[in-house]
Parts: structure tokens; C-alpha cells; sequence
């Protein structure tokens, strides 16, 4: 029996199935455990399955003295250390591709939902304010048919979004470090992305490159009219800046389901009704979050035995 660290419930019933094969130490809240409850716990053990809520940074690693491997339940792992994991020989895993299509289908849901304004009008329901019958220049939104996508970043989500603009008769530009030639879309700069884009969407993973990639300058570049839509991570976005630039006017909304300080979100974004917020969702199936569940208990237990994991960084 391997000796492993569970920092959250999974949903269905991957965690029985690992405990025929460790002893497990779960943390059963849904609020992360602290810091030090990972500590005090992570010492003799061999395994850990975490997620992204879960720092795990030199001093938690330097505490691990037996541990073999990290398993984060999650495509992202800029809350991982990976570079420092590593050299101390730790393996490091994660559940991309059985979350593309949950995330892709969610980015589309916001980039509509925005910019047909479909959240505001529920709104203008519930609140009893829609007073007149219908009449022609009500509500009226912006078309996304035949419109041009901007991706910035071109993996996994970022082609499975793609495939449904293409849906959607969309022109589809993209931006990322390189070309890529199984893609079929228009490679550009980021400058030019910016400023012909009626939709920029982020599907760039969070490092220090990415870190506030879009900022006022860039703000500043995308037209009057376009949306921005972020299901990646918060801090790709410079928050206070997104504010400005929706308080001038220099874009014509957003829809974020992503923060830079989850769950508490900078309170002026409540004032614009052309901004949509989702409480990060992208991955929030009940088939996808099942599949992810079996993917990072079968990578921690093959990395416990030595065997190549489904998915390693
Ligand atoms: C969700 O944000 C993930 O990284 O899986
Ligand atoms: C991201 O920037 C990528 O190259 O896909």
C-alpha cells in the first residue's frame, strides 16, 4: 500500500478505487486545506493529488520527503512548482483533453451569452423590468455569425474552439509562439489580433509570459465594439486595467469565468451589464469531472509504480 495526500472530495468513485491500492489522507472540505495541514501531512507520504487551489511551492516540496509524485486534478498547474519538483525527480501530472470540449463548449456559451446579451435580459425578467412588448430596437446585440475570432493561443482549446467557430461561418485569426500547420486559421501578430478581432479569446495556460499578457496598451488596441472572453486563468488579465478600459468604453464587453483572486472578484465589474461572469465553470461537467477524476488517480498510481502516467508535464 502507497502511503498518498487527497486535498479535495472527487466526484464518483475513483477515490474508493484508489484506497484498494493506498491509504489515503483526504482533506474533505470543499475549501482548500491550509498550508500547513499540507505540511503536517505531506511528510512520509508518497503520492499527492491536488487542485489548482492548492499552491504547491518549494517549501511544501522541500517537506515531501518521499514523494514521488504530484497529481493535480486540472489542466492548468501554474500552481505547481514543476521546474523544482522535478529536480528533486517528482513526477508531475495533469487532465488535459478530457476537459477540452467541457471548456470549448463554455467559451462559446460566454462569447454568446455576452454578446447577445443573454444573461442581461434574464436579468431584466427576474427584476420585473420588461414592461413593453416587443419593439425593434430593443436589446439589441451584437451578430457572431460570419464575425472575426481572435484565439491567443493555439492548443487544445484552442483548436476545439476553432471547430465550433467554424460552425458559426466566424473568420478566425490566431496568435501563438509559433504557426501551427494543423490549423485552419490565419496566424498573426498579437498587435494585429487586437485590433480586427470582434472576439478575443484567451486559451493560453498562466506563466510568466502570459502573466497580465493583456494589459491597457492592449486593451487599448481591440475595437470599440469587441468582446473579451477568458476562461484560462485570471491573472492573463490585468483586472484593474479590464475595468478602466470598460469604464472608457475602449471594448465593448466581456465575459470572464476567471479572476485573479478567486472567489473574490474586484466588486466594479457588478456595475457593467455588458460584462457576464461565471464562477470558473469551464471544466464543470458531470462527465468531465468524473474523466478527470479517473485520469488523476490512474496518473498518481502508475507514477506511484513506476510505470509511465497518462498525462505528465
Ligand atoms: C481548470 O481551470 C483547470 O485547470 O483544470
Ligand atoms: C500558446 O501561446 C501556444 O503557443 O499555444
Amino acid at each position: 500500500m502507497y502511503n498518498v495526500l487527497v486535498t479535495k472530495q472527487l466526484p464518483g468513485n475513483w477515490l474508493n478505487y484508489l484506497s484498494n491500492y493506498c491509504n489515503i489522507t483526504l482533506w474533505e472540505k470543499n475549501i482548500p486545506p491550509t498550508k500547513e495541514w499540507i505540511i503536517d501531512n505531506i511528510k512520509d507520504k508518497d503520492g499527492i493529488l491536488v487542485t489548482l487551489t492548492e499552491k504547491v511551492d518549494k517549501e511544501i516540496i522541500d517537506k515531501a520527503n518521499k514523494l514521488k509524485v504530484i497529481s493535480t486534478y486540472s489542466v492548468g498547474y501554474d500552481h505547481i512548482d514543476v521546474k523544482y519538483a522535478k529536480s528533486k525527480g517528482i513526477t508531475v501530472t495533469y487532465t488535459p483533453e478530457v476537459l477540452t470540449d467541457a471548456t470549448a463548449d463554455l467559451i462559446f456559451g460566454l462569447l454568446i451569452a455576452v454578446s447577445r446579451r443573454i444573461v442581461e435580459g434574464d436579468k431584466i425578467i427576474r427584476a420585473g423590468k420588461w414592461d413593453t412588448p416587443w419593439y425593434p430596437t430593443f436589446m439589441l446585440g451584437r451578430e457572431v455569425n460570419h464575425k472575426t475570432l481572435g484565439i491567443i493561443g493555439m492548443g487544445r482549446i484552442g483548436k476545439a474552439i476553432v471547430k465550433r467557430a467554424k460552425g458559426f461561418d466566424m473568420k478566425i485569426i490566431y496568435n501563438s509562439r509559433k504557426p501551427h500547420t494543423d490549423v485552419d486559421a490565419e496566424f498573426v501578430e498579437l498587435d494585429n489580433l487586437l485590433s480586427n478581432s470582434d472576439f478575443v479569446v484567451i486559451a493560453v495556460d498562466l506563466n510568466d509570459s502570459t502573466y497580465h499578457l493583456i494589459n491597457e496598451d492592449r486593451l487599448r488596441k481591440m475595437k470599440p465594439t469587441a468582446f473579451l472572453i477568458n476562461a484560462s486563468r485570471g491573472a492573463v488579465i490585468d483586472e484593474k486595467a479590464l475595468i478602466n478600459a470598460l469604464k472608457n468604453k475602449w471594448i465593448g464587453g466581456a465575459a470572464l469565468d476567471v479572476f485573479e483572486h478567486e472567489p473574490v472578484i474586484t466588486s466594479e465589474l457588478f456595475n457593467f451589464d455588458n460584462v457576464v461572469l461565471t464562477p470558473h465553470l469551464g471544466s464543470a461537467t458531470v462527465e468531465t469531472r468524473d474523466k478527470m477524476a479517473e485520469i488523476a488517480v490512474k496518473n498518481l498510481l502508475l507514477a506511484l509504480r513506476g510505470e509511465k502516467p497518462i498525462y505528465e508535464i
